[in-house]
């Protein structure tokens, strides 16, 4: 999937522009500070900067503009991952390959951590290189994103539907919310920062919405079919945790199917985009 040759420079600028943002390891308060930067400096696929760089280049922006939305969407990311993990949730130790932040650190550790990153997300994104107009409707996007009708109320829903066989259209606004919500908005804030046009806008939201609900299926299939060394995190958890997931609902054949529909609704989508 992340084959593009772009891909290598967004990957290096969005590593560097995430190690710069955060605060160093050695500033007061220490521990907060070296969880923050575990939590967020550990690989990972970056996907969701990915995206706001694509969108933002369908539009011609310039990179270092997209530099501060790239960064956003990776520490609510981080950030909601950490939570994701506490106790209180899914319970993971494993993330990214390293121990998870409530294991290396603690549980109010990981808890501000998570925190802080989200308001540094924020502090970031006022701070983008474009015009206040343009600032407002980025921050706007994010915080849809990533509250109670994107990935914070998408995992209430999670937690709600853990043990039920929820109905496909349940488990599709669930998906929708905890994952689609953050990727529609990464995408969002790529093309506001490049000027889309409202059509524009629209036409990467149909796409984004499909690639937010079949990104987590995926998920959903590689815990079954992929191992702890592959994934990076501990597999075969939402069976053991009884979660609602696609596969767990359709079956494997058929959320492969969903699959194959939804990435032919991305190409639909995309089809013209470009040209706007
Ligand atoms: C994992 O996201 C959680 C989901 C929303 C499915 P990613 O698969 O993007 O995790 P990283 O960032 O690559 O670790
Ligand atoms: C997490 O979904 C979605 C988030 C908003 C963090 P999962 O619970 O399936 O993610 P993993 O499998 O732990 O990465
Ligand atoms: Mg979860
Ligand atoms: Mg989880
Ligand atoms: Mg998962």
């Amino acid at each position: 999937m992340l084959t593009h040759p772009a891909f290598t420079i967004w990957l290096a600028r969005i590593e560097h522009a995430l190690d710069s943002v955060l605060p160093e390891a050695e500033r007061t308060p220490t521990r907060l500070h070296a969880a923050m930067r575990h939590a967020v400096l550990s690989g990972g696929k970056r996907l969701r900067p990915l995206l706001v760089y694509a969108a933002g280049a369908i539009h011609h922006a310039d990179e270092q503009a997209l530099d501060a939305g790239a960064v956003a969407v990776e520490l609510i990311h981080a950030y909601s991952l950490v939570h994701d993990d506490l106790p209180a949730m899914d319970d993971d130790a494993l993330r990214r390959g390293i121990p998870t932040v409530h294991i290396a650190f603690d549980e109010a550790t990981a808890i501000l951590a998570g925190d802080a990153l989200q308001a540094l997300a924020f502090e970031c994104l006022a701070r983008a290189p474009a015009g206040a107009d343009v600032r407002v409707k980025l921050l706007h996007t994010l915080a849809v994103a990533a509250g109670s009708a994107g990935m914070c109320g998408g995992q209430a829903l999670d937690l709600e539907a853990t043990g039920q066989q929820q109905p496909i259209s349940a488990l599709q606004r669930m998906h929708r919310a905890k994952t689609g919500a953050l990727i529609q908005g990464s995408v969002r804030i790529g093309a506001l920062i490049g000027g889309a046009s409202p059509d524009n806008l629209t036409q990467l939201d149909a796409y984004a919405n499909a690639l937010g609900l079949a990104f987590q299926i995926r998920d959903d299939l590689l815990d079954i079919e992929g191992n702890s060394a592959q994934l990076g995190k501990t597999a075969g958890k939402d069976a053991a945790q009884n979660k609602s997931t696609f596969p767990s609902v359709l079956g494997i054949t058929a959320s492969r199917q969903q699959l194959d529909v939804l990435a032919a609704e991305m190409q639909s989508a995309l089809s013209g985009s470009a040209n706007g």
